[in-house]
């Protein structure tokens, strides 16, 4: 009997309960570049409800008609929303923890909105888009205004992080026992946006909603697993903060561990986000740590040099000229559970590559007998393999072996190979920053990152850095032209 299923899907975006969207940082980078077009976008989808305020906070001084035409240029939403729209939601203040004055003068402008006609309390949503060393003194002047406690009269008070979540372990617990003093682990959202893309949103989907997949998804059956990212940019003006930093720290510590634990974790008992959150924690505990010996053999770094007229990192302004720090990681790691024994997963991060891309490739073993019996044939053609593609165009392509037509024996590779966006099922879902506004307004934590998945990713790291740090001769930098694939190893 033929059954036809119906293409459409579950789907439903929920309007969040009437809310202050605070955003600390109101005139920087992330707020023009990611912050302001997303809240266009959820304004855009009727997504926001209409007793939304956002109280923009900064330490410029700025008349919210100052602040409104600085901007202007950033407010891109879709063309049935006039650019102006959202400026009747957003109020500017000057704000400066060192200031105990500008946190009453916030209060107070709370409290007036508190006392608007509204439907019902008004939640807070304290967004954190500032450099790491203010949110300590934020959260301080917060808490001493009483401004994070919460009570049912009151609505809810949240605060979403940026990342840096620490710079090591020590620093990373150190952050968390301090946040803990001033609010529970249910009021912060700790933000990683490559969990709100779309593809990475989809892992657990592919993962246990497919039959076809969730029953190879292990060491029998899969051969080595890579999570890559490469960019062609290079600092994007971030000098100081980068040569700090470094690229295990920028993006391998964060995104790409937050991906593996995605792509590796044992199915969570529920989709609960807390579920979710522990079944990543004990995926993030088997990880097999580093030794003196692995940090040889399994880690590799480097940073780019000068190719025709792009600078080398360490000609680039304010970079030492015998900076240490690296630009690319590639790197090994095994899971010590009966699922992944044996399979290595090999996560690699560049700045200043040829290409900008990045995706997550699960590669299969060869089928157990080979092909009319050649091993030779066997080996010419390219193993099963399922990547789910993070950008550009994301979507997924699976490669199979298959008889091409043609000839009795023409056989190769076949890719069937897809992006989201040519999907009828596309609903035009909101965007990385916006899905994360939205669901941190909803009280939604999947998309967030949990305190103890962080600390044991710090835990892993750490002692990279450290030996990195402690005997940068015994760790080879190796060197890559700029804009070109990365320095030639072997893993
Ligand atoms: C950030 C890193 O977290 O992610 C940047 O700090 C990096 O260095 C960026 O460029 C990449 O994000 P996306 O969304 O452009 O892939």
């Amino acid at each position: 009997m033929r059954t036809e299923y119906p293409q459409t899907f579950f789907s439903i975006e929920v309007i969040p309960a009437p809310s202050v969207i605070i955003i600390f940082g109101a005139t920087g980078d992330l707020t023009r570049r990611k912050l302001l077009p997303s809240l266009c976008q959820l304004l855009a989808n009727n997504l926001l409800h209409q007793e939304t305020h956002i109280v923009a906070c900064g330490r410029t001084v700025h008349t919210n008609d100052s602040f409104h035409s600085s901007i202007k240029e950033y407010l891109s939403c879709s063309s049935e929303v006039k650019k102006c729209d959202l400026f009747k939601y957003i109020n500017y203040l000057r704000v400066d923890p060192a200031e105990p004055r500008t946190l009453r003068d916030l209060s107070a402008r709370l409290e007036e909105l508190g006392q608007l006609d509204s439907s019902a309390p008004l939640n807070h949503l304290f967004y954190f888009a500032v450099p790491p060393d203010s949110t300590e003194p934020l959260v301080t002047a917060l808490a001493r205004e009483g401004l994070l406690v919460e009570d049912e009269n009151k609505g809810w008070r949240h605060l979403a992080l940026e990342k840096p979540f620490g710079t090591d372990l020590a620093s990373a617990l150190a952050l968390d026992q301090f946040l803990h003093r001033h609010v529970t682990e249910d009021q912060i959202f700790r933000i990683d946006h490559y969990l709100a893309k779309e593809t990475v949103q989809n892992i657990l989907i592919t993962r246990f909603a497919n039959r076809i997949f969730e029953s190879i998804w292990d060491n029998r059956a899969i051969d080595y697993i890579q999570i890559s990212t490469s960019e062609t940019v290079g600092l994007e003006g971030r000098n100081t903060y980068f040569d700090k930093s470094g690229m295990l720290r920028d993006m391998i510590q964060n995104h790409l561990t937050e991906i593996l634990m995605l792509v590796a974790m044992e199915p969570p008992v529920s989709f609960e986000a807390n579920a979710i959150h522990d079944a990543k924690f004990e995926l993030a505990k088997a990880i097999r740590p580093f030794t003196q010996a692995t940090i040889k053999t399994d880690v590799i770094r480097a940073q780019y040099s000068a190719a025709g007229k792009t600078l080398g990192y360490r000609q680039e302004p304010g970079i030492p000229a015998d900076s240490q720090t690296e630009t690319f990681v590639a790197m090994k790691l095994l899971i010590d559970n009966p699922r992944w024994q044996g399979v290595p997963f090999y996560l690699q991060a560049g700045k200043r590559m040829n290409t900008t891309d990045s995706e997550i490739k699960i590669v299969f073993k060869p089928s157990s007998r080979p092909i009319y019996g050649s091993a030779e044939l066997a080996k010419s053609l390219a193993p099963n393999s399922l990547t789910l593609r993070i950008r550009p165009d994301e979507g997924i392509c699976i490669n199979l072996q298959a008889k091409l037509s043609g000839p009795k024996l023409a056989i190769g590779n076949l890719r069937f190979n897809t992006t989201y966006g040519e999907q009828s099922t596309n609903l035009g879902a909101p965007d990385d920053y916006a899905r994360l506004l939205l669901d941190a307004m909803l009280h939604d934590h999947t998309l967030f990152v949990r305190g103890d998945t962080i600390t044991e990713s710090w835990r892993i790291f750490t002692p990279v850095l450290e030996a990195w740090q402690r005997a940068p001769e015994q760790y080879p930098l190796l060197t890559y032209p700029a804009g070109s694939q990365g320095p030639d190893f072997d893993l």
